[in-house]
């Protein structure tokens, strides 16, 4: 069933500093090599000393809001889907919705790892097509560089910081957008795949809590592999929909391979799959709304067009969307501010 929920507004914030592979390679044993042709990733960015996830999350909903010439004061609902929040509570959300002055809106996070921005954007899309809400700013934002164990090559390699941020509007019978299919699914019987400990986990109670990425990188990725074509192909299949409708997939950015696997399973030429993991990582909950906030700027959207979401992560939790392109309102003022800045990296 057609959800009447368009975007109109999308904006991206990578933090200025990056960390190359040949940076990582002095501090770990690995190298360029290694990690591109394993993952396809070069460089990823990295939070400053006083960035957190919201105030990532503040400077993409900045943009957001202005490519919808939304005024913050007029959005209803902030959903942030992060497993990074600045801290146990309040919630990113509310810092949120403080920082960019949106005096009206309830808000808060949701978490379901990397698949956390599909997420919350199932859940702002359920406020806008049921009529409770006309703006729902939905936001990824992730600091993972804070749970990294920067002594472990399997997993520091992989991840980066950013936050995306998209505005979602009614969209009405005759106007374009509107969300074909979303769907989500859930494994918690292999939580222990990928994971990261708190405060709260009892083993740590009492201690000092070191709350770092655990995983295990085949079984992920092979699960991922699957999840990821199996509801991708069942997201088209809802929609009425066949492969060749789909201008352009925006998967979740964890791993060149695996998203070539899953393009391959679906019959889906690489050319209309949208890839910047490269520059970026994995910015798990911010990678599709940072990936959309680069294909509108650069771009690659024209409306009318049919976008596929695929996200997976932790959980294991993972899904996806079909919906229409409506295009933003100032597409001038939406994309991914990044001041490049060089120098060692202070964080890793
Ligand atoms: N640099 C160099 N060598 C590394 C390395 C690194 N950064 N990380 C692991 N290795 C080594 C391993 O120690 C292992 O060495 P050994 O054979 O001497 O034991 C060897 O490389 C192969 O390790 P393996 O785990 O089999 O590599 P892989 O081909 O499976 O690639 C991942 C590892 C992590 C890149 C891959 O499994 C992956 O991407 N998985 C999915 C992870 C993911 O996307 N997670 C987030 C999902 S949201």
């Amino acid at each position: 069933m057609r959800l009447p929920v368009r975007i109109t507004g999308v904006g991206g914030y990578l933090p200025p500093r990056t960390l190359t592979n040949e940076e990582l390679a002095k501090q770990v044993d690995t190298s360029d090599e290694w990690i591109f042709s394993r993952t396809g990733i070069r460089e990823r960015h990295i939070a400053g000393p006083d960035e957190t996830s919201s105030t990532m999350g503040i400077e993409a909903a900045r943009v957001a809001l202005a490519s919808a010439e939304v005024d913050p004061a007029d959005v209803d609902v902030i959903i942030v889907g992060t497993s990074t929040p600045d801290g146990m509570f309040p919630a990113s959300a509310t810092r949120i919705q403080h920082g960019i002055g949106a005096t009206n809106a309830g808000a808060f996070d949701v978490n379901a790892a990397c698949a956390g921005f599909l997420h919350a954007l199932s859940a702002g899309a359920q406020y806008v097509a049921s009529g409770s809400a006309q703006r729902v700013l939905v936001i990824g934002s992730e600091t993972m560089s804070r749970i990294l164990d920067w002594t472990d090559r399997g997993t520091c390699v992989l991840f980066g910081d950013g936050a995306g941020a998209v505005l979602l509007e009614y969209a009405g019978p005759d106007e374009l957008g509107g969300i074909d299919s979303l769907l989500l699914r859930s494994d918690g019987s292999q939580a222990s795949s990928l994971y990261a400990d708190g405060p709260c986990t009892p083993a740590l109670a009492g201690a000092r809590a070191e709350a770092h990425i655990v995983m295990d990188g085949q079984a992920v990725f092979r699960s991922a592999v699957t999840g990821l074509a199996n509801a991708a192909a069942d997201a088209i299949a809802e929609a009425g929909l066949s492969v060749d409708d789909i201008a352009l997939c925006i998967p979740h950015q964890a791993n060149v391979r695996i998203i070539q696997a899953v393009a391959k399973s679906l019959s889906l030429p690489m050319d209309r799959v949208f890839v910047n993991l490269d520059r970026t990582g994995n910015t798990s909950s911010a990678s599709i709304p940072l990936a959309l906030a680069e294909a509108c700027a650069t771009g690659r959207l024209q409306p009318g067009d049919r976008i596929l979401f695929a996200a997976f992560g932790g959980g294991l939790s993972w899904g996806a969307a079909v919906m229409q392109w409506s295009g933003v309102r100032a597409a001038h003022a939406s994309g991914v501010p990044v001041a490049r800045v060089t120098g060692a990296p202070t964080t890793a």
